[in-house]
């Protein structure tokens, strides 16, 4: 059985007091000199994660690369990691495009995705030279079409193809069916009649075929049923693909209730559907690429806060009310996430009642998890909670002007601040006074 303890980064440990340590660093401390609501990323536990998703496609006998979906969390720090330890990375706007350049990633190594990307955008991408853009509709392929006319190089493109395959997960992660707004459809003759007009145009060079059907999915079925298809598809047209990217999408556990798989199983059911395929249809192998944001980051963050009052109602629920909540991770209000915690400084007592870890926030449904057994805690304790790396401080928001929390890497005892937390100073930055002249 899972243990809430199982769920945190492989660093932590509990010291003969009780109290939490992670990456070398009580967490007691690192609450106290970084304040709280606190991020911890823990450096160890994200080497690990990227080296077992890179060795998931081992096993695959043609080329394979493994790129960070850098929706899942991106700041400065983590692209110069990702950077370092040689993984691709996948970015979604021009700001996420910027943090990649500002990290020094060589423009080869960045896909460019996204349903909506403004003509900006994709000038911007042009102009810096990057690897692939991902092209999701025929809008976009005409806007290609034009920015790439008259330029010397010709550009790398995916494209996305929704291949109408339903998967296990909250309807709102669920990107490739046919009732979506991502991507070209594989059933209605969309997806083929793209890749027709695709590799007829001169600017653009087809390198691939993407893509993504889902997010915190625990089946590896769906993912070999989407390499297949994107091979059919290929050979339907007479194309051979370089690169095959069926997306990301793997999940991890964020409560005891649910539990991880190796992605191993991701990896090799990927593998053998294309070996099958292109076999079958004697395609030569492509590289595969797979694009991973929540298995790589997801476990290796946790969130510190800090309790803040306690209300108990006779006969009812007992909340903790926390300083922190759906402006730092709406997943539990947005999907019924379910996450749990650990007392930081008691994280050995036995249970002594079950609570309701509430948000700060002005919202009923602002919760981060229900029904978490825990010893006795009263305001100023703290507590923690573990798999908060991946789209948490990334949907952040700054609802009721709540400043968004620090954000710290730990390794060997050492904790750095790789995000300040945000100051009222950062949020009236944006503002700007009436002019003199305006009667209200
Ligand atoms: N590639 C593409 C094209 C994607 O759209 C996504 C995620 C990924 C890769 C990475 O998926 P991952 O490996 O992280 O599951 N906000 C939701 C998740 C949305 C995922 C969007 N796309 C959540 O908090 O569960």
């Amino acid at each position: 059985m899972t243990t809430p303890l199982d769920l945190f980064p492989i660093t932590t440990r509990v010291d003969a007091g009780g109290r939490l340590w992670l990456g070398g660093c009580l967490a007691g401390d690192l609450a106290r000199e970084f304040g709280t609501p606190l991020y911890v990323y823990d450096a160890e536990t994200l080497r690990a994660r990227m080296r077992e998703a890179r060795s998931a496609l081992e096993g695959y006998p043609g080329p394979h690369r493994l790129a960070y979906a850098g929706k899942a969390f991106l700041c400065l720090g983590l692209a110069q990691i990702l950077q370092c330890e040689g993984l691709d990375l996948d970015v979604t706007s021009a700001g996420e495009m910027a943090v990649a350049r500002a990290a020094g990633f060589a423009p080869q190594r960045v896909h460019l995705h996204g349903n909506s990307k403004s003509t900006a955008e994709l000038s911007e991408a042009l102009d810096w030279g990057i690897g692939t853009i991902v092209v999701d509709n025929l809008h976009e392929l005409e806007l290609l079409r034009r920015l790439t006319a008259g330029r010397s190089a010709r550009q790398r493109v995916w494209l996305r193809v929704a291949p109408g395959i339903d998967v296990h997960t909250h309807p709102h992660r669920k990107t490739g069916l046919l009732d979506s707004k991502f991507g070209f459809t594989l059933e209605t003759g969309a997806a083929a009649d793209a890749l027709r007009q695709a590799l007829a145009m001169a600017g653009l060079q087809v390198v691939g075929l993407h893509a993504h059907i889902g997010s915190q999915v625990f089946q590896p079925e769906p993912f070999a049923r989407a390499t297949a298809l994107l091979l059919d598809l290929a050979a339907s047209v007479g194309f051979a693909p370089q690169e095959l990217s069926p997306g990301g999408g793997w999940g991890a556990a964020t409560s005891p209730e649910e539990a991880d798989l190796p992605l191993a199983a991701y990896g090799e059911a990927i593998a053998r559907a294309a070996v099958e395929r292109c076999a079958r249809h004697r395609l030569p192998l492509p590289t595969l690429v797979i694009e991973l944001g929540r298995a790589i980051v997801g476990p290796a963050g946790v969130a510190l806060y800090r309790v803040r009052s306690r209300k108990e109602i006779p006969g009812g629920r007992t909340y903790l009310c926390l300083d922190g909540g759906m402006g730092d991770n709406i997943r539990p209000a947005l999907y019924g996430a379910r996450y749990t915690a650990l007392a930081a400084d008691r994280a050995a007592a036995a249970p002594e009642e079950v609570v309701t870890l509430a948000g700060r926030f002005c919202e009923s449904g602002d919760i981060i998890a229900r029904d978490v057994p825990l010893p006795r805690l009263e305001a100023e304790d703290l507590i923690a909670v573990p798999r908060a790396g991946a789209y948490c401080l990334a949907m952040s928001s700054n609802y009721n002007l709540v400043p968004r929390p620090a954000v710290v890497i730990v390794r060997d005892g050492k904790a750095v601040l790789l995000q300040r937390r945000e100051t009222a100073a950062d949020l009236l930055a944006r503002d700007l006074p009436l002019p003199p002249d305006w009667s209200p």
